[in-house]
């Protein structure tokens, strides 16, 4: 299967974001990514709940949902009834990963773990087989625009060697700083799917670079 492209709209024009909604709509891209922020767990506030009802009311692709707060917990069902479709809580905020990515399966989302550029892959192993989806940090949460981190290939290797090991039906997301110099080697270390902000959103024609991403 190609690889899927999930636009963040972190970097979308907020002022006009049907605009933008529409543009992901009728474009290759497979996802919508939505970063929430809530400036505790990472250095920046995004947007929430209100945003995310809109963007699901004319958003014609599923909703993945990267919270980057603490005690997701407390707002699983929430962001259920928002309409999330893939909903991502961090490895580092979770006491209980295990409780909470049953929690999200259990309300009917695809569970997904994210984990921060220090924190390695091995720690999944004795979760790996629940998880629907890894978004690999490959920049340091709460900003978008960053310089992608080269290490993160090597973990993609040694991740998708767990994910074969375990029989997980695991994807590979990879988070942060993708562009089209960096795709190509994502996707040979095990990727399955690529977060795309600023190299989408600041191209002269964001549509035609999702297709660019889309087909390499
Ligand atoms: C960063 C977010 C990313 C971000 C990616 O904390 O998780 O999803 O929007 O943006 P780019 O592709 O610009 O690095
Ligand atoms: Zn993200």
């Amino acid at each position: 299967m190609s690889v899927l492209i999930a636009p963040s709209i972190l970097s979308a024009d907020f002022a006009n974001l049907q605009r933008d909604i529409e543009m992901v709509n009728n474009s290759k891209a497979d996802w919508f990514h939505l970063d929430v922020m809530d400036g505790v767990f990472v250095p920046n506030i995004s947007y929430g709940f209100p945003v995310i009802k809109a963007i699901k009311k004319y958003a014609k692709k599923p909703l993945d949902v990267h919270l980057m707060i603490v005690d997701p917990d407390k707002f699983i069902q929430q962001f259920k009834d928002v309409g999330a479709d893939v909903l991502t809580v961090h490895y580092e905020a979770c006491i209980h990963l295990h409780r909470t990515v049953h929690a999200i399966k259990d309300a009917g989302m695809k569970a997904g773990v994210a984990i921060n550029p220090h924190t390695s892959v091995h720690l999944l192993e004795d979760i790996i087989a629940d998880i629907d989806v890894v978004n690999m940090m490959s920049v340091n949460p709460g900003f978008g625009g960053q310089k992608f981190i080269e290490h993160t290939y090597e973990k993609v290797e040694t991740l998708k060697r767990i994910i074969d090991f375990a029989k997980s039906k695991a994807k590979i997301e990879i988070d942060g700083g993708v562009d089209l110099n960096n795709a190509a080697a994502l996707i040979k270390a095990g990727a399955d799917v690529l977060v795309t902000g600023n190299t989408v959103f600041s191209s002269a024609d964001p549509s035609a670079t999702i297709a660019k991403l889309k087909n390499i």
